[in-house]
């Protein structure tokens, strides 16, 4: 059995490696896809004017940005993510802000020598530790008195029909993949209210509030259903099982997960129901 140090470094080398890269070949797909996630998040993270705002596994930086906003002219957004070359990408994307800045760095690790932010926030960055206590912990050292913490993280896969679905249409043609196990982590890691619960409590934080939204999400972005069928197929769980297979298996299961979506295709866009926590949370 992998020890959570070892599923930590197979996290950020995902991240490093094929797990960043499909997230930035799919940026502007899913972006369109998840701004209603980060348009729950804001409301509750009420970013003001001159505050100092942690983003982590920012990403290409899409909600740093709007932070950066929301706290300007004084305040200052950071992102922090693990794939450099996302970060690289981030820096470029957001070269005209003046108050933003992104670190390249394991949140679980990086040394944070003095508090400096007000609040932590993020959409689907902190579900990927190998030991999320002690990356709480951590990112504790990083935060204010006092300070606010709000993340979105995805409920669990069988109440995430957009990425069930076509998981299991591509089933049809190859390996499943291991089961996880209940503390792995992972996109669904997080689903767990209690466990979430023991983890931030017992790395500082207050017990945190969870609020449940069940969203609808176009796989299609508006595009039809060839782009819906390549997004099932690049990202996520479904992406992972298709690592390595031939033209001819992909195709197959492109097929299977174009009739798995068939019945969800209304007009341009093909909508599936998802799952996630709202998590508000702050330094106890
Ligand atoms: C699902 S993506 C979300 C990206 C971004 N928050 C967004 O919503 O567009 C997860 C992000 O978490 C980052 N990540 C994973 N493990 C991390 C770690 N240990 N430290 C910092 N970032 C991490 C990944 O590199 C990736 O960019």
């Amino acid at each position: 059995m992998k020890s959570a140090a070892e599923f930590h470094q197979d996290m950020v080398a995902y991240w490093n490696g094929p797990g960043g890269d499909r997230w930035t070949n799919e940026a502007a797909r899913t972006e369109k896809m998840l701004s209603r996630v980060a348009d729950l998040l804001y409301p509750l993270a009420k970013a003001k004017s001159g505050e100092t705002v942690l983003d982590v596994g920012s990403g290409l930086g899409p909600t740093t940005v709007e932070l950066a906003r929301r706290v300007a002219p004084d305040g200052r957004a950071i992102g922090l993510d693990v794939s450099a070359k996302m970060v690289a990408l981030a820096r470029e994307r957001a070269a005209a802000v003046a108050n933003i800045e992104f670190i390249a760095a394991d949140a679980a690790a990086y040394r944070f020598d003095t508090p400096f932010a007000d609040l932590l926030f993020s959409r689907f960055g902190v579900m990927f530790f190998g030991d999320p206590t002690a990356a709480f912990a951590n990112l504790r050292k990083a935060l204010k008195p006092r300070s606010r913490m709000v993340f979105a993280c995805w409920r669990r896969l069988s109440e995430n029909p957009w990425m069930l679905k076509p998981l299991l249409a591509a089933y049809e043609h190859v390996p499943k993949l291991p089961p996880a196990g209940d503390d792995d982590p992972g996109p669904f890691s997080f689903a767990n209210e209690a466990r979430v619960t023991r983890i931030l409590t017992g790395a500082g934080f207050t017990a945190p509030r969870f609020t449940p939204a069940d969203l609808i999400f176009d796989l299609a972005g508006g595009n039809g259903m060839d782009t819906a069928v390549h997004q099932a197929m690049n990202i996520g769980a479904t992406s992972t099982a298709l690592r390595d297979q031939p033209a001819t298996v992909r195709d197959a299961v492109a097929q299977s997960i174009r009739q798995a979506l068939a019945p969800h295709q209304k007009g341009q866009s093909v909508e599936l129901p998802g799952a996630i926590w709202l998590v508000e949370s702050g330094v106890a």
